[in-house]
């Protein structure tokens, strides 16, 4: 069954004054108080509170997990080289490291951290750098991986059996999986919510979000659509295939304009199992 989903568009001249000046100081001045605002469970100044207020609390447990995708106008996430850097522009990518600043963790697939070798940072926007967390079942990462860099926590879910080259100081999160060596996302969770996280950004790739979504993982997923065409590359969504399109997902979404992008707020907290222990208040 398909549930009626309402969705809403802001557009850009309802969306204060803050989007239009997206350089001036008064907007960077209004985002500088926001990630200590949303730690503090308190309510952010405009335009923030409608986007990011949504993380301050999740609807299932004590988590809050957010999945982001940069993706062209035909939906895909990369070249089919693997080449991913130019598809978002400066609006998306503030947007990204503006959620970055506000999670106490980033996962990454290791495709990701192979292909990218991202640095996983805070730099475009005022905020904590969040600890970077690589799920690599087969210990493929790197020592030169700078995301390994040191200055923050860093963690590598793996394989009991697998040996990850990394420094004393990376904790290393050994899981069981089945055959297919496909960790269960809830169990990920439950790992890392056991080790003090309470806010994490699923940053990619396809794979690894596409899981986390289809295993009932994430409370909200933020898509930003860049007006390009790659007509060639991969999926940023491989999920199970269905038959026809009114049995797809339809999460309720909220759409931002951003620059020349756009942002798809989507809402799936309906459909997020629980794995961490319970609400808190902040
Ligand atoms: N535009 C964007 O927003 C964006 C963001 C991030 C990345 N990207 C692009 O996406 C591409 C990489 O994406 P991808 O889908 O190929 O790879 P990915 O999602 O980064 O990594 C997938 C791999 O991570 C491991 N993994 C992830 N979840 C797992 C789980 N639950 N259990 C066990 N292992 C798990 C597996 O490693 P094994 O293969 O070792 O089993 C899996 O094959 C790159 O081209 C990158 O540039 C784009």
């Amino acid at each position: 069954m398909v549930e009626e989903a309402t969705n809403t568009v802001v557009p850009p001249e309802a969306q204060s004054e803050a989007w239009a000046g997206a350089r001036t100081a008064h907007w960077a001045d209004a985002w500088a108080e926001v990630p200590a605002l949303l730690r503090a469970g308190a309510g952010l100044p405009p335009p923030f509170e409608a986007m990011f207020g949504p993380l301050r609390q999740g609807a299932a447990d004590d988590l809050v997990v957010v999945g982001q995708l940069g993706q062209s106008l035909d939906g895909r996430i990369a070249t089919t080289s693997g080449h991913s850097k130019y598809i978002n522009g400066p609006a998306g990518l503030d947007h990204l490291h503006r959620i970055r600043a506000l999670v106490d963790g980033i996962v990454v697939g290791i495709g990701t951290a192979l292909a990218d070798d991202p640095q996983l940072t805070v730099r475009r926007v005022a905020g904590p750098n969040p600890a970077r967390i690589v799920i690599d079942p087969g210990g493929r990462l790197p020592r030169s991986a700078r995301l390994l860099a040191p200055g923050v926590r860093r963690l590598v879910v793996t394989l009991a059996d697998a040996r990850p080259d990394v420094a004393d100081d990376v904790e290393v999160i050994a899981l069981s999986a089945g055959p297919d060596r496909h960790f269960a996302p809830a169990a990920i969770l439950a790992a890392l919510a056991g080790r003090g996280f309470r806010r994490l950004l699923i940053e990619g790739g396809a794979r690894t979000v596409s899981s986390f979504l289809s295993a009932g993982c994430l409370d909200r997923l933020h898509v930003v659509v860049a007006p390009i065409i790659l007509g060639s590359g991969r999926p940023s969504l491989e999920l199970q295939e269905i038959e026809r399109a009114d049995q797809a997902m339809r999460p309720r979404a909220t759409a931002y304009a951003i620059g020349e992008e756009v942002l798809f707020d989507c809402d799936l907290s309906p459909q997020r199992r629980a794995v961490g222990t319970a609400n808190r208040s902040t």
